[in-house]
């Protein structure tokens, strides 16, 4: 079987990080969201993988390389437009060939990972595979309705969902895909939707059969989503502390502090982690917060945050007002105090940019 990661899309809902950065490369506990997927993928005996590009393409490139550092072969694989999932599966036909793959999504995260369901389509092989999950907001998804344990009718996104079953961005497909996805017209929004490409080879009767997810799942597409997959990654952290930890500190529960880091007279609660050569001082760093590597964060509270590499926050040792909750912060922000007059708050910010003041 073969892998096909798809890394295109525009990420709308993750502005302004993704008007600079691809989403799948934001960090979940440090680590790209896109690496959770291509090591999903190795552990369940796949090597081959292409990914689906947009115009991200370098960046993703960069950071994935050409996968043998997970023991991958990596083909990138160009989408000229993000004209939906069955598009990008056309895109990669000739990777495919007429072999089985799994299709993951590169911005969902499964904790247990996928061995078992690739193993389960290897040795049942129907046509196609999906996965599905119970969620409290399944018009903001695919959504299956079974009878009696059989897929019968797949709709994306609708206003009224017939069951509370998410498709879950993880597929498993033999070659009768590419059939289906030619046959297919494009959506309401202007896409070849997998989800209608997968109610064809349904409606031809080829075999597709559901699998209940239990454990838990997140498609990362938006903030609370990013927080949400955050906490849920930290929470199975193991404590690992390489860099240095001062007197005045107090590391509490599970906390890795990566080698080059500096911790001094600060609190930091866990789960967390402290990426490379980042200072945090005079500070207190609380529950589920990943603080990348070559920060600095000086006389400020925060948790419950993600703050992406090379970002500097700042406050006065004598104020020490700044506390930040739920927040995504980009690579290479500043957020400091100013003594400059006139006092005021002094922005610099990105299109779609949210910025919420006490
Ligand atoms: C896509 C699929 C949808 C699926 C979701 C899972 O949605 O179209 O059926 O439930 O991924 O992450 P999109 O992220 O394109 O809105």
């Amino acid at each position: 079987m073969k892998g096909l990661v798809l890394s295109g899309g525009e990420g709308t809902r993750l502005r302004p990080i993704t008007h600079t950065s691809a989403k799948q490369l934001i960090p979940v506990a440090n680590k790209p969201v896109l690496f959770y997927g291509l090591e999903a993928i190795r552990e369940a005996g796949i090597t081959e993988v292409g990914i689906i590009v947009g115009d991200t393409w370098q960046e993703i490139q960069e950071a994935a390389g050409d996968g043998s550092r997970w023991g991958l072969k990596i083909t990138y694989i160009r989408q000229e437009a993000p004209l939906g999932l069955a598009h990008a599966v056309l895109a990669a036909e000739e990777f495919i060939g007429d072999e089985a793959f799994v299709m993951y999504l590169g911005d969902n995260i499964i904790k247990d990972g996928i061995k078992d369901l690739v193993n389960e389509f290897r040795s049942q092989r129907p046509n196609s595979q999906i996965l599905l999950v119970s969620v409290p907001n399944p018009s903001q998804f695919g959504v299956a309705e079974l009878q009696d344990g059989k897929v019968v009718r797949l709709e994306e996104k609708p206003e009224k969902p017939k069951s509370d079953l998410a498709l879950v961005g993880v597929y498993m497909f033999d070659a009768n895909i590419f059939k289906a996805a030619k046959a297919i017209k494009p959506s309401w929004r202007n896409e070849l939707e997998i989800t209608d490409a997968i109610q064809w080879l349904i409606d031809h009767e080829y075999k597709v059969v559901p699998h209940l997810v239990t454990g838990w799942w997140k498609d990362t597409g938006k903030l609370e989503d990013m927080l949400d997959a955050n906490r849920l990654i930290l929470d199975t952290i193991e404590a690992r502390i390489e860099g240095d930890v001062d007197e005045g500190s107090t590391i509490q529960f599970r906390v890795i502090i990566e080698k080059g880091a500096e911790i001094q007279n600060s609190v930091i609660r866990g789960p967390a982690i402290i990426g490379a050569k980042t200072v945090i001082r005079n500070a207190y760093v609380g529950p589920f917060t990943s603080i990348d590597a070559n920060c600095r964060v000086d006389n400020v509270e925060i948790q419950h945050s993600i703050v992406c590499e090379k970002t500097v926050i700042m406050d006065h040792p004598s104020q020490r007002t700044f506390r930040i909750e739920d927040s995504l912060i980009g690579t290479n922000v500043e957020i400091k105090r100013t003594t400059q007059k006139p006092r005021a708050h002094r922005f610099l910010l990105g299109d779609s940019s949210k910025v919420e003041l006490l």
